[in-house]
């Protein structure tokens, strides 16, 4: 790869994409970076305040659903490599409007990988498509087990169908025409940035705000999760010396159930917010259980931590604390993406 590489990002302005774009705009001052970004109700340019003025970094408000658009960006910027991340990422969402998933997912990732294949007419030295994913293509765990490189895919909700139906289609751009790709298929996320309809997020801030925390069905639900800057970090690990055709699982060694996780956050909470400890587990309230509900998530990510020497560089408990921090410390953040569009979502989702 060139040192003067274009990279273009895709979903730059998204929770896990403002960190991607962040890590390389700092850490590689001679690559370009392009974020290309729809700004939909998830994406947000305020989480890139901070490096918005430097000189390697260029936003382009662009869909991905628009392969007219797209194509004519590749023709222009001639981006050397793509980090794909924009996407409709919540499965709530995706139970009430398949559909937009399937536009953005699976279309705009064709678009992406057709402007790619345009751009560069199948030859591809020192170029690089890495799609970003996730682990619920691999569909859901039991009690006991991990998903790995080579689990089946099992997709059990619209919003993994359709990462799902792009992770194939990218594997099959590879071995059809040649293209180079890497794929990783990470666990659940939490920090910073994140959009309050996430378990995490969204419980924060109805803990400040003394609302419901809707849990679903029994709680018994697990999950494995990892703080957002370490999937950066092993993004920017894979996207340098990952292996072209190769997947890799990237995991928190964190799993947690639902209720444990939500009387934790409970518990820190209080003690941050000044409440008498208990205050805030009465806000629990147990609520019909979402369709299709994947029981376990866990992630064996042996792979990354043995080829590339991976592992997370934050405790469980170190990342809840700085996430909580960010959140106490930014309100008006919490309440400029909560105004608006998010209270009909609400409504909608939790009445
Ligand atoms: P997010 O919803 O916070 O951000 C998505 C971004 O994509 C937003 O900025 C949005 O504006 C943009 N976007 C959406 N549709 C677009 C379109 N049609 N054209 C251009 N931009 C569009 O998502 P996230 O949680 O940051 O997830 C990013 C990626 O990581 C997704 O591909 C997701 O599947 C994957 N992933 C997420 C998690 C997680 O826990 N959040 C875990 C594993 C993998
Ligand atoms: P979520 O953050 O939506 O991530 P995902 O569904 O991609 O794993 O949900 C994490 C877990 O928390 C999942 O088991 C569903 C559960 N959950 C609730 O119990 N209540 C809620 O209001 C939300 C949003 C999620």
């Amino acid at each position: 790869m060139k040192d003067n590489q274009s990279i273009l990002i895709t979903g730059g302005a998204g929770f896990i994409g403002s960190h991607v774009v962040r890590l390389f705009v700092e850490k590689y001052p001679d690559y370009n970076i392009f974020n290309l970004d729809a700004l939909t109700y998830a994406g947000n340019l305020e989480n890139l305040k901070d490096i918005e003025s430097k000189s390697n970094y260029t936003f382009l408000k662009a869909d991905i659903t628009n392969s007219s658009l797209i194509n004519e960006l590749f023709e222009t910027y001639k981006f050397d490599s793509v980090i794909h991340l924009a996407a409709e990422s919540h499965v709530d969402r995706s139970i009430l409007d398949p559909l937009a998933f399937v536009k953005t997912n699976v279309i705009g990732t064709m678009n992406l990988l057709n402007a790619f294949k345009n751009c560069w007419k199948d030859q591809y030295q020192g170029k690089r498509f890495y799609h970003i994913s996730t682990d619920e293509v691999y569909g859901s765990l039991g009690h006991t087990g991990f998903f790995t490189e080579t689990t089946a895919y099992d997709p059990n909700s619209p919003y993994s169908a359709s990462k799902a139906s792009s992770d194939h289609f990218v594997r099959a751009y590879g071995e059809t025409y040649g293209m180079p790709y890497v794929i990783s298929n990470c666990s659940n996320n939490y920090g910073p940035n994140q959009f309050p309809e996430k378990l995490i997020p969204l419980f924060i801030n109805n803990i400040i705000n003394n609302k419901s925390l809707p849990v679903y069905g029994d709680g018994n639900y697990t999950r494995d999760w990892l703080y957002v800057i370490d999937h950066a970090i092993a993004i920017d690990t894979i996207f340098h010396k990952g292996t072209n055709a190769e997947t890799y699982n990237i995991g928190g060694f964190n799993e947690w159930k639902n209720i444990d996780l939500v009387k934790l956050l409970c518990h820190l909470m209080d003690k941050k917010l000044g409440r008498q400890v208990g205050t805030s587990e009465k806000l629990i309230t147990f609520v019909k259980d979402r369709p299709g509900h994947d029981l376990r998530y866990a992630i064996d990510a042996s792979k990354i931590k043995n080829q590339l020497g991976w592992i997370p560089s934050v405790t469980f408990e170190q990342g809840l604390e700085k996430t909580i921090n960010w959140y106490l410390n930014n309100e008006s953040w919490l309440e400029s993406v909560t105004s608006g569009t998010y209270q009909d979502y609400y409504k909608k989702q939790y009445t």
